[in-house]
């Protein structure tokens, strides 16, 4: 057998959302929900299918590399100047292009446990060492991230607000806890949920680019813009860093389809708030019944709430699986007895519920 690096032992692949078409098959159920990768059950703007169609008889010719005429329109919409973006096959993708930018082998990234495990793997493959600090009630401990920093620590990832549990950390706190970060560290505050926050004491991060040159924002179109699986994320950072990550960029990263799709969806203001609007409807939905229930469940600001059903959580997975209802189980991600569920429609979060009340009375 041909031997990886060394790194590859400590990885492993990523572990998706089981598709719809996976349980379909293997239990013969004509009807499946899917509530488990944070997906925009609303679909995408119809501006963007449109501009997808109308890009097709353009797909012989590579796209171009940096996106410009994406990154014009988003700079104005964020107010950023565009040599300040970068695009990405997914925010995945920046990430990737980031650790393989900045980091040694050797050197440490601070994260929360449990965050987002893309920041882990990626560090590992660069032969860097993840330092997970542990979260209080399911919210970054900022204080003891600052206080594990070192002369190793290159990275600090903050995921505000986090998956898998969908908090936040406040403004005011955030704002302290970068600037109490040596300069020489890069913090990456990965704001793929950004559009979903529903509380005014959130760090209006991008502000703060040119007082925190360590600073890198990422955000995405897969989720409330619904284009996941067309594959564009973005980071907002200063204009130098951007020059450094473009060395080793794929050149021809972000297809033709999807920056015709992205640059659409930044126009279509009603589909966000329409998605916006629901999923909050959702949001409060989901909670009354979890307080109906007995259960608890952490405050999210996103599309997905991770609720503690006090029960096996492998065990209530599967039994909602035979129901046809795909959630995330916790025990994956060191939360035995919780459920990760995507914020569904209505007539969805209905069918969850009637279901999960009666897995939970078995
Ligand atoms: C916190 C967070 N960051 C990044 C991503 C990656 O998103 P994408 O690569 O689709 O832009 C996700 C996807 O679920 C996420 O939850």
């Amino acid at each position: 057998m041909i031997e990886p690096r060394a790194q590859m032992n400590n990885v492993s692949m990523y572990s998706p959302g089981k598709p719809v078409e996976e349980l379909k098959r293997e239990l013969g159920l004509d009807h499946v929900i899917k509530m488990a990768s944070n997906e925009n059950p609303y679909g995408f703007s119809p501006m963007a299918k449109e501009a997808m169609m109308e890009e097709m008889k353009n797909v012989h010719y590579y796209p171009e590399i940096t996106a410009p005429v994406l990154a014009d329109k988003l700079s104005r919409n964020l107010e950023v100047p565009a040599n300040t973006l970068i695009f990405g096959n997914g925010s995945d993708e920046i990430i990737r292009m980031i650790t393989r930018t900045y980091l040694n082998v050797g050197e440490e990234a601070v994260m929360a446990s449990v965050t987002f495990p893309r920041y882990k793997t990626n560090v590992v493959i660069e032969g860097g060492k993840p330092v997970n600090i542990p979260m209080k009630e399911g919210t970054h401990d900022l204080q003891a991230m600052k206080k594990a920093i070192t002369s190793k620590t290159k990275i600090v990832f903050v995921c505000n607000p986090n998956n898998p549990t969908g908090t936040i950390v406040g403004e005011e706190e955030l704002l302290q806890f970068l600037e109490s970060i040596p300069s020489d560290v890069l913090v990456i505050l990965d704001e793929a949920y950004y559009e979903y926050v529903h509380t005014d004491d959130y760090l209006q991060s991008i502000n703060y680019l040119d007082q925190f040159p360590n600073l890198i924002i990422l955000r995405t179109f897969s989720k409330i813009y619904g284009l996941a699986s067309v594959r564009v994320g973005y980071g907002i950072m200063a204009s130098d860093i951007v020059q450094e990550i473009l060395k080793g960029k794929d050149p021809f990263n972000v297809n033709r389809l999807a920056q015709a799709a992205a640059w659409a969806a930044i126009g279509d203001k009603e589909f966000m708030t329409m998605t916006k609007q629901k999923n909050e409807e959702g949001r409060l939905y989901l909670e009354s019944n979890f307080s109906r229930l007995g259960l608890s469940y952490f405050p999210s600001h996103t599309n997905f709430v991770m609720v503690d059903v006090a029960q096996n959580a492998e065990e209530v997975y599967n039994r909602l699986l035979e129901k046809g209802i795909i959630v995330r189980p916790g025990h994956l991600m060191g939360y035995s007895t919780m459920i990760r569920v995507t914020i569904g429609k209505q007539e969805e979060n209905e069918q969850f519920i009637q279901a999960l009340e009666q897995v939970l009375e078995k």
